[in-house]
């Protein structure tokens, strides 16, 4: 079984990968390591940066071996927002502390009238350290969808419940981890990344 490590400390992005890519031992970012650089103007950009700072970071410091480095670049893109905020997602509305606000701040800027049309993306960035893990490459997944009129939901983690995917009537935030894992951005970039490398 590939050893992976996870260049995240997004526990939510964690339990995701935990669910969906089964055939894999997660290794987590330790916590003494340092905050990866995301500097990139877009998602492959950024996904690839991490990995790469990763990568570096664990063949001068890392403890166990591995067999490659996993990260993935993701966030919420808003057509009325001109895509945003997109790759700063993680970043948006930093000065307040919840999710439930930051949400409702997003909700907020939409324009009255405004068309509220949004997609997940997500891009994951393989890079191996062995020579059994597969070539170097990026996969991307997405989702379309729109914003709801208001948050919904416990379950997930971010934007979750403010997210309704295409066709769906409960957000993110209301459907169950699993339900999510049929059809979600990280989901669909997964599986890209299971085909890629045949596992
Ligand atoms: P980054 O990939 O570290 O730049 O962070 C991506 C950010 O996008 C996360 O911190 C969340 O705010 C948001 N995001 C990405 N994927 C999801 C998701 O599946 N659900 C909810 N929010 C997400």
């Amino acid at each position: 079984m590939l050893r992976v490590l996870l260049a995240s400390r997004n526990v939510g992005k964690l339990r995701e990968f935990a669910a969906l890519l089964p055939g894999f031992t997660l290794v987590p970012w330790p916590a003494e390591a340092p905050e990866l650089p995301e500097t990139g103007a877009f998602f492959q950009d950024n996904a690839l940066q991490k990995a790469e700072g990763a990568r570096a970071w664990w063949l001068a410091h890392g403890t166990e071996s591995v067999d490659a480095v996993l990260a993935d670049d993701s966030g919420l893109c808003v057509d009325a927002l001109w895509g945003g905020p997109g790759v700063l997602s993680a970043r948006f509305a930093q000065d307040l502390s919840s999710y439930a606000e930051r949400n409702q701040r997003l909700l907020d800027l939409l324009p009255e009238g405004a068309a509220r049309t949004a997609r997940f993306v997500c891009v994951l960035a393989w890079v191996p350290l062995g020579g059994t893990a597969g070539e170097r490459c990026t996969v991307s997944g997405a989702v379309e969808g729109s914003l709801a009129l208001a948050h919904r939901g416990s379950q997930g983690f971010g934007y979750d419940p403010i997210f309704l995917p295409e066709g769906a009537d409960q957000t993110f935030g209301e459907l169950a981890a699993a339900s999510k894992h049929t059809l979600s951005h990280r989901a669909r970039a997964c599986a890209a990344l299971r085909a890629k490398l045949g596992a």
